[in-house]
């Protein structure tokens, strides 16, 4: 019987108890493991540039909940940043986790261009003139053209555009170059010999035809409408021309103007005609007429007329315009008998765009009318005729 009782002991001690303590500690365990803090999320997160983000995007909490309130991301730029964020467990014990937000560019670039275009035989293009790329990114986008092309075939050729930004995004869009037929320069033209006649200009001028030159108020006229005979050939700048010029351009230079001379100044018709031809096959017929006279039509070919060049400056072409020899010109070449023949914005009058270097004799009297205190007057408008080709 005692041994008996000394074994009940031995068990509650032994067995029982030690038992209840596992069991115990099972179930804490357990119970701890259910409430423990999970927190899943990609510790490396892609983020488009641009796009409304939070850093909690995607994160999965289980017992927890987040703690950081300012989670709003900028999205504005590419590139790399590094956030926190803290999260609360069912105890209140807080912890802290990292995570890298990668803002990346996943659009392509856009391309504003021209799905044709269209060039003159053998013409010189530039295929990246009216071509614009832009990009989320707001960088800068560099366009180039990808093929080969050849304005001097004719036809449709197939070329594109490829715009890439910084992140590789590439956009590839296609258009047509389209090189029209040689144009063939027309036959010297022999412009009809004018017939002589005598008549009143609508500004009330008396005007004569005579062998084929046009005298308005006793000036020679040489426009669109009012032709030279293709023999007509003073040999060269008109005396009292050169006799001013010369002393136009040593007052310039008094005055510490660069050396200017005229680089441009008789042109026979043979010569106009090649010139004229020329601008045609380059550019084609319609462009030609607005800078260059057609043969017979020239105003260099009555001797009176130049065009001007100044050491250091761009010479004979619009890069001129505006510069210091230029805008002296203009304000003084009138004081030495010259007109500025084609003033900018009169193209409607004389019938050619702006040329800030071609200067026309016409004596001081009128020069000074039509320099009209630097808002030149065309030689058209004064004397009420047109510029414009009858054929
Ligand atoms: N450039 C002028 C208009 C001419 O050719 O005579
Ligand atoms: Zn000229």
């Amino acid at each position: 019987m005692k041994k008996a009782k000394i074994n009940k002991k031995k068990v509650l001690l032994f067995l029982v108890f030690p038992l209840i303590i596992i069991v115990s500690a099972i179930l804490l365990f357990f119970y701890f493991k259910s409430k423990e803090l999970i927190v899943e999320y990609e510790t490396e997160m892609k983020v488009s540039l641009g796009t409304e983000a939070s850093i909690l995007d995607g994160i999965q909490i289980k017992n927890g909940r987040i703690k950081t309130e300012d989670v709003e991301l900028d999205t504005s730029k590419i590139g790399k940043q590094e956030v926190t964020f803290q999260v609360e467990d069912e105890f209140g014990n807080r912890k802290e986790y990292k995570r890298e937000i990668i803002i990346v560019d996943t659009e392509s670039p856009k391309i504003e261009f021209k799905e044709k275009i269209e060039v003159s035989y053998c013409a010189e293009v530039d295929l990246l003139k009216d071509v614009k790329a832009t990009d989320n990114s707001n960088e800068e986008i560099k366009v180039e053209v990808e093929g080969d092309y050849d304005t001097c075939k004719t036809g449709e050729q197939e070329l594109y555009y490829i715009a890439r930004d910084s992140s590789g995004n590439e956009t590839k869009e296609k258009f047509i170059l389209i090189v029209k037929e040689k144009e063939v320069a027309p036959k010297p033209s022999v412009p009809n010999v004018m017939p002589d006649k005598t008549f009143t200009t609508s500004k009330g001028f008396k005007g004569e035809t005579k062998n084929g030159m046009t005298y308005i108020d006793g000036y020679l006229i040489a426009n669109k409408t009012y032709s030279l005979p293709s023999t007509y050939n003073p040999g060269g700048l008109t005396a009292e021309t050169t006799d001013a010029a010369t002393k136009m351009f040593a007052a310039a230079e008094l005055e510490g103007l660069p050396h200017m001379w005229a680089q441009s100044g008789f042109r026979s018709y043979t010569t106009q005609s090649s010139l004229y031809n020329n601008y045609v096959a380059r550019d084609g017929k319609a462009a030609a007429d607005t800078y260059s006279a057609r043969p017979g039509h020239s105003e260099h070919q009555t001797g009176l007329a130049f065009d001007v060049c100044a050491t250091g400056y761009a010479c004979i072409t619009s890069g001129f315009n505006g510069t210091t020899p230029a805008n002296w010109l203009s304000k003084n070449a009138y004081k030495y008998g010259f007109i500025l023949r084609y003033p900018q914005g009169k193209t409607n009058e004389t019938g050619y765009v702006y040329e800030s270097w071609h200067f026309r004799y016409v004596g001081t009297e009128l020069a000074e009318k039509l320099y009209n205190n630097g808002d030149w007057i065309t030689m058209e408008n004064y004397f009420g005729i047109d510029s414009v080709y009858s054929y």
